[in-house]
Formats: C-alpha cells, structure tokens, sequence
C-alpha cells in the first residue's frame, strides 16, 4: 500500500536508456495532455500541481428530485459554496492529511466503487488492515438518524470528518499537525482565502469544506430513478425495467421484506410517510449475519453500552450498491448473490434480531431462483453512472509521486 519512495531508486537502476526515455515521454505527454485546464502551478519539481476549473463546479445548486427533496434532511441547514465544496474536494483528495503523506480520504472512498473500496477492510497509513469494511459515501445528507459510521460513534457529519485523520488505524495524523502542513502551503492559504474570506486554517473550516463537499455528493441519476419519474408510482412496474427487474423489484418491496428496512418510511415535513428515495436504514438493526458470541464485533452496542445494541450496526445507502462490494461491516460477501443468499436461507439467531426478519430466520425467505436473480438485477438499477464519473467529485491532484515521496510532511 506504501507508494514506496524506497523501491523508487532499484526501478530506476534497473531500467534501460530506452526504458527511460520512453517513460520521461509519457510522463511529458501526460502534463501536456492536461494543460488544457487551468492549474495552480505547473512546476515540474514541485510534488503536485492541481487540476481545478478556472471557474468552480457548481455545488451550489445540487439537484435533489421532488419525490425526495422533503427528506433533504442536512442539506436545507447546511450552507454549501462553490468555493467551499471546492476547498473540501481538495482537502478530501490531499495525502498529506495523513502523518506519512501515503492515503487521503479518497484512498478508501474511491468515486469508481462509489466512494467505498474495494477491500474487505481497509488498510491505513501504516499499511496496516483496519477492523471494519469502507462505507460508501452517498447522499449522506439524507441519513436519517445524522449519526455516520457502522456503529453510528459520530453524532454529526462535522464531527465524522476530522475521526479519520486522527484515527491511529487510518491516517494517524494530528489535526495540529495537518493545520501546520496546510498553513505552509500557498495554494491552500488562497484556497482558505476563497472559501471563508481569509486566510486562517482551523479544524472547524477544516470540518466544514470536507462536510460541504460531502454533502453535495448526491446520486439521483440511476435507472431507477428514469423509472420512477415515468411511472410515479413505486408499485407499477417501470417502463424503462427489463421484465427481471420489474420481478426484482416485486421481490424487494414484497416477500424479500428489503424496502421495510432499506426503504423505511421517513419523516418529512408532513408526519411519517412512504418514501421511494433514500435507500437508508431507519436505525441500526441486527440483520443475523452472526449469533451472539463473545470476540464478534458488537457495533452499536460497543459505543453506547447497551444490551440491545449488541450486533446492530448503521449500513450506507443501498444506491450504487453494485460497485461497492464486498458486503457488509466486515466486508464478508463478495458479491449480491451472497447476499442475497445470506436473506434466503441463512439469517442467523440472535437476541436482538429484528422481528422483521424473524420468519427468515426461522423458516428462510426461501426465494426461488429466478426470483433470487431478479432481485440482483433490480439491485443493479440503483446504480448512478453519472455520479461515478462527476468531474466535480473526481481527484484534482496530478502527483508528481518521486517528489511527494522524498518531501512528506511529517509533523
Ligand atoms: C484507511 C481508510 C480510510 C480513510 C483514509 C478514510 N476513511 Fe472514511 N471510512 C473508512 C471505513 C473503514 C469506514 C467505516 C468505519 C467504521 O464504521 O468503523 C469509514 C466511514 C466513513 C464515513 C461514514 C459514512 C456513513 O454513512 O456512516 C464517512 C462520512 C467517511 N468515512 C469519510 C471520510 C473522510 C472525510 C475521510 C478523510 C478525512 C476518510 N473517510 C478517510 C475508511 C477510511
Ligand atoms: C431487518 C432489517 C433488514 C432487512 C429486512 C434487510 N436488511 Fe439488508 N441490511 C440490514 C443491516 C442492518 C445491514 C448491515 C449489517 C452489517 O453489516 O452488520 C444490511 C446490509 C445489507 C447489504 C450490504 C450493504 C453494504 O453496504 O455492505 C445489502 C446489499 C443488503 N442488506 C440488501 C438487502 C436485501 C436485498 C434485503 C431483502 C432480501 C435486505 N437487505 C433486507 C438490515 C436489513
């Protein structure tokens, strides 16, 4: 995982002059082919120059569909600026957040799996395998409960933010020390500048353009979403649906029970209702992944220190669910089918689980195959093409690596 400044030096030994010349061309190549857009600095001895419009992306005006704008939950109460989401988009791809300058937020959160990894556990500055599976970061602003994290230990989104940098498993920074590396920057004390009209870097704007820039990361551009706005009605089929996903989707709401807990009722501004938008849990449950023992990883309970916490655990949005495999806190499945398998047959005893899988749990959901297939392909409809390849959320540093290497910040 280390981009090892070490293994640099027998690279170069043991290539030939050719080698070299056809390597210091691509290199040249690949600055020219990016000087179309305005950058920061362009200097070849400095460790990164930056990729960002001349003028910014719009954040501002983020666009949330009727059918879920009363569940915009934080984005109505939180400000977001173009300059703002920028500085946070900057802050959230910058290594240097980390003590060795090895991984930023975008190392786990990666926008191609939907700004989740690819990993079972994610593994941190120190090369070293965290306990749990990277979440994918979707329209957070939505989240029902505003607590983050599997167990749910952030109260806020502020709070969630700064965890990381200081996690001794993730980045294992200081936010001192990244305060100092950042003020020692020209681009970031102008970036600062922008954002809040000087140029002082604190935690609290540190918190603030990271939570800008998440909020604005919203996914309403999925198959699913073509569907619904034709059909109005979520108990229709979809005209834009293969038969096999209009089935999944029956399967979903119907005898797979998935809708009742992934699809709660959520309340808005008129009381609690019947929502067909934000794809997370109302609160963390138990879903029978595991029987009660001592050594399992007992989530909510672990933080708040009650009983009928043990084994539940907060999950992320079910959009774009098909890119962020594997599944689950522990990432233990590798695909939907496992999953889908886990609801059918294998839903496990436990003192908390939810009574809404009770009957799974005792008798399967017992989904015959085309119905288990059906239910994978509706899955796959939540999946948001333009979401994962948005410029705007996209990493704007292009590394020069050999001197990011030799020059990491190590306050
Ligand atoms: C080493 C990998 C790693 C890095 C670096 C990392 N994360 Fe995470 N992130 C994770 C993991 C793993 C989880 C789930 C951890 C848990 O629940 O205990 C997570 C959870 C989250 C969540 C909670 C999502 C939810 O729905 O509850 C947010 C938000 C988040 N990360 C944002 C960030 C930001 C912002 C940064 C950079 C400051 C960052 N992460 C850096 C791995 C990482
Ligand atoms: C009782 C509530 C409940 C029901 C019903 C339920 N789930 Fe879940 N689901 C959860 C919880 C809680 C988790 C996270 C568990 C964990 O990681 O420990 C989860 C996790 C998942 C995940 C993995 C998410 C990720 O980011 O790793 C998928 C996919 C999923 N469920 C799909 C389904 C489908 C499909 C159905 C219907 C067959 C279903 N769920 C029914 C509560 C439920």
């Amino acid at each position: 995982m280390h981009y090892g400044g070490a293994s640099v030096p027998h690279l170069w030994r043991n290539l030939t002059a050719l080698q070299v010349a056809v390597l210091a061309f691509v290199n040249f190549s690949f600055l020219f082919a990016n000087n179309t857009d305005s950058k920061v600095s362009t200097t070849p001895a400095e460790p990164y120059h930056l990729n960002l419009p001349k003028n910014p992306f719009d954040y501002e005006g983020v666009m949330v569909p009727e059918y879920a704008k009363q569940f915009d939950l934080q984005g109505t109460t939180h400000e977001i600026t173009n300059r703002g989401a920028t500085l946070g988009r900057v802050l959230f791809y910058d290594k240097r957040l980390s003590v060795n300058g090895s991984v930023s937020c975008g190392t786990c959160h990666r926008q191609e799996f939907a700004f989740s990894d690819s990993r079972s556990k994610s593994i941190g500055f120190n090369g070293r395998e965290g306990i749990r599976n990277s979440m994918s970061l979707v329209n957070l602003r939505f989240n029902p409960t505003g607590k983050f994290f599997w167990d749910q230990r952030a109260t806020s989104l502020e709070q969630q933010v700064l965890m990381p940098i200081e996690d001794p498993n993730e980045m294992g920074h200081s936010i001192t020390g990244v305060r100092k590396t950042l003020s020692r920057d020209p681009t970031y004390l102008r970036l600062f500048s922008e954002a809040y009209g000087d140029q002082s870097i604190s935690a609290e704007r540190i918190a603030n353009a990271l939570t800008q820039f998440l909020r604005s990361m919203v996914s309403f551009h999925s198959k699913y979403d073509v569907g619904i706005s034709m059909a109005r009605d979520v108990r229709l089929p979809f005209p834009n649906f293969t038969d096999e996903e209009n089935l999944g989707k029956t399967q979903f709401f119907g005898r797979g029970r998935c809708a009742e807990c992934h699809l709660p009722q959520l309340h808005g501004n008129h009381g609690d209702q019947p929502q067909f938008a934000v794809f997370q849990l109302h609160e963390p449950v138990v879903n029978g992944i595991d029987i009660d023992e001592p050594g399992r990883d007992q989530g909510v309970g672990m933080v708040t220190g009650e009983k009928r916490h043990i084994g539940s655990f907060r999950v992320s949005s079910l959009r774009n669910i098909e890119l962020t495999a594997p599944y689950m806190h522990d990432g233990r499945f590798q695909t939907l089918d496992q999953v889908i398998e886990h609801y059918n047959w294998s839903v496990k005893p436990h003192p908390n689980l939810d009574s809404r899988l009770e009957d799974f749990s005792a008798n399967g959901m017992a989904l015959p195959e085309v119905e288990k297939v059906a239910l994978a392909a509706f899955l796959k409809t939540l999946t948001d093409y333009e979401f994962i390849k948005d410029p705007k959320f996209s990493d704007p540093f292009v590394r020069n690596e050999n001197v990011i290497a030799g020059s990491a910040p190590n306050d």
